[in-house]
């Protein structure tokens, strides 16, 4: 094992969790994965691939206020997202970056 320091400035972690007959961040019409591939996307076309890692993530406890994402290591936690927010998104990891 090797220990390392984290090699982006912040990680946002999306989660994009689908389950059936319960609510779920990427459940069909819920917007996860959407939001997800648009934040990805988003932080590439504004240079910031390098400072800032878009993850995937399971579950994170939170399904029924979803789509859900945190920031790492900010804390920073967003409920109900929606694709519309993510430039404000970007904007906001940008600014303290
Ligand atoms: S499915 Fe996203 S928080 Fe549980």
């Amino acid at each position: 094992m090797e220990k390392k320091s984290v090699p982006f400035e912040k990680t946002v972690f999306v989660c994009t969790n689908v389950r059936e007959g319960k609510a779920a961040c990427a459940n069909p019409g819920a917007g996860g994965d959407e939001i997800c591939r648009a934040l990805k996307e988003a932080v590439k076309e504004a240079g910031l691939k390098s400072k800032i890692r878009v993850a995937r993530s399971g579950c994170l406890d939170r399904c029924a206020e979803g789509p859900n994402l945190f920031v790492y290591p900010s804390g920073e936690w967003y409920s109900k997202v929606a694709p519309e927010d993510v430039p404000a998104l970007v904007k906001k990891l940008s600014d303290r970056s």
